[in-house]
């Protein structure tokens, strides 16, 4: 088990809301982690006398003090990092992503830059070249996407299925994202895939049966994309009924590409989160704020397909709770970079960056249903951003810049 003092942080997101302040802003913090785990936090200068550690006389390691919840024994080795004056954030929770699936759509997005709207159709070609993919190729693909998402400081991230259709698609891309997240969603009723175009009741009494026996072991989520074009809210419903029946708990792809039932549903059916919120009513936005259901939003999806941003001020000013995620899929967001939602989220959508911070961290754990992550606080993941940056503002502030000096997942540097 490794023991690291991080110090010299010139502002800390924690998180942790204080009176006026949900960020929980530390200015020069200090963090311990033990092990995977946030051991301590708090102000650098109050190491020696509140903080469970002290520098050892000769050496390099740090012991602890009485009357603290950390207490390695008199040897135990500390590496201290010296922050520089940077600002550090809890690693991103990103609780929306699509990242196991074969070829991509270029051609799509060149022309759509042209004027061409998008179409939930063409969830299909990606439908076939991940068919078309073995076991082996999906893997290195998904490889190399989480390895991009660390690297963008991206600690946690959910994967869906949908990209499959079949039982035993469904069924191995569930099996091959649980190799990489405990955050599997089954989305079987992404769209009815062609050869049931003829007969959708038959597609839905196989995403209900067959296909949700299959890939429940594998995943947490259910979740469906209730959309004109995709499924009807009474098709939806049926869906996540199910889902709950097997033990999943339900999140929504809703209101997307025009105004819709999906908010109201996913508050019916109890939804962790319902994401996209682009189209929203008087009526959706208040249901929202009545209910637990976090709204999540995935500007890359505006970006890439040209259609408006959604109001998160609308949003946030009633009362909800706002997530920030990257949608990342080959067809309407390929990025999977937290920073540019961010960025995106303060530019376009009305956010402040402390709240699309916030958004990106915690509410992205909210999301998720997750304690553990999005928060610095003693007991909470060891899962933390160093930034190239002396305040978090930075992340808007110099979009498309690589801010990301140091990842920590579970307490080791990635
Ligand atoms: O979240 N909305 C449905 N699913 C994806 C798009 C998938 C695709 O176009 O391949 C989304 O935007
Ligand atoms: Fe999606």
């Amino acid at each position: 088990m490794s023991t690291t003092l991080i110090t010299n942080i010139g502002e800390l997101t924690t998180n942790v809301a204080t009176p006026g302040d949900p960020c929980g802003t530390l200015r020069e913090a200090a963090v311990l982690l033990d092990g995977d785990r946030i051991a301590w936090v708090g102000r650098a200068e109050s190491l020696d006398r509140e903080n469970p550690v002290r520098r050892r006389e000769h050496g390099r390691g740090l012991r602890s003090r009485r009357g603290t919840e950390f207490s390695p024994s008199e040897h135990t080795e500390i590496t201290v990092v010296d922050a520089g004056g940077r600002a550090m954030i809890p690693g991103f929770v990103d609780s929306h992503t699509h990242v196991v699936f074969g070829g991509d759509r270029a051609d799509e997005f060149e022309a759509r830059m042209t004027g061409v709207p998008y179409a939930a159709g063409g969830i299909r070609r990606t439908v076939a070249a991940t068919r078309a993919a073995t076991d082996a190729e999906l893997r290195e693909r998904l490889a190399g996407f989480v390895d991009e998402l660390h690297a963008q400081g991206t600690t946690t991230f959910e994967i869906k299925t949908g990209y499959g259709l079949t039982i035993a698609d469904e069924e191995r891309i569930a099996r091959v994202a649980a190799e990489v997240t405990p955050e599997v969603t089954f989305l079987g009723a992404h769209v009815v895939p062609v050869e049931y175009v003829d007969d959708r009741e038959a597609y839905i009494d196989l995403v209900t049966g067959p296909m949700l026996e299959a890939c429940s072991p594998h995943s947490r989520w259910v979740d469906v994309f209730c959309e004109r074009g995709a499924f009807t809210p009474d098709e939806s419903r049926r869906i996540l009924r199910a889902g709950i029946d097997a033990g999943l708990i339900p999140r929504v792809h809703g209101n997307q590409l025009g105004p819709g039932d999906g908010v109201r549903l996913a508050v019916e059916v109890g939804a962790a989160s319902v994401d996209h919120c682009t189209y929203l009513s008087d009526d959706d936005v208040a249901a929202l704020a009545d209910s637990d259901t976090v709204a999540t939003l995935l500007p890359g999806v505006e970006f890439s397909t040209r259609q408006p941003y959604p109001d998160a001020r609308r949003l946030i000013d009633a009362g909800v709770t706002v997530a920030l995620a990257s949608d990342c899929n080959p067809g309407s967001s390929f990025t999977s970079s937290m920073p540019l939602m961010i960025a995106l989220a303060v530019r376009e959508m009305g956010m402040s960056p402390a709240e699309a911070v916030w958004a990106a961290t915690a509410g992205g754990a909210r999301a998720l249903r997750r304690e553990d992550v999005g928060v610095i606080a003693p007991g909470t993941r060891a899962d933390l951003v160093l930034l190239n940056a002396p305040t978090r503002v930075h992340l808007a502030y110099r979009p498309g810049v690589p801010l990301i000096r140091s990842v920590y997942k579970d307490g080791v540097t990635l």
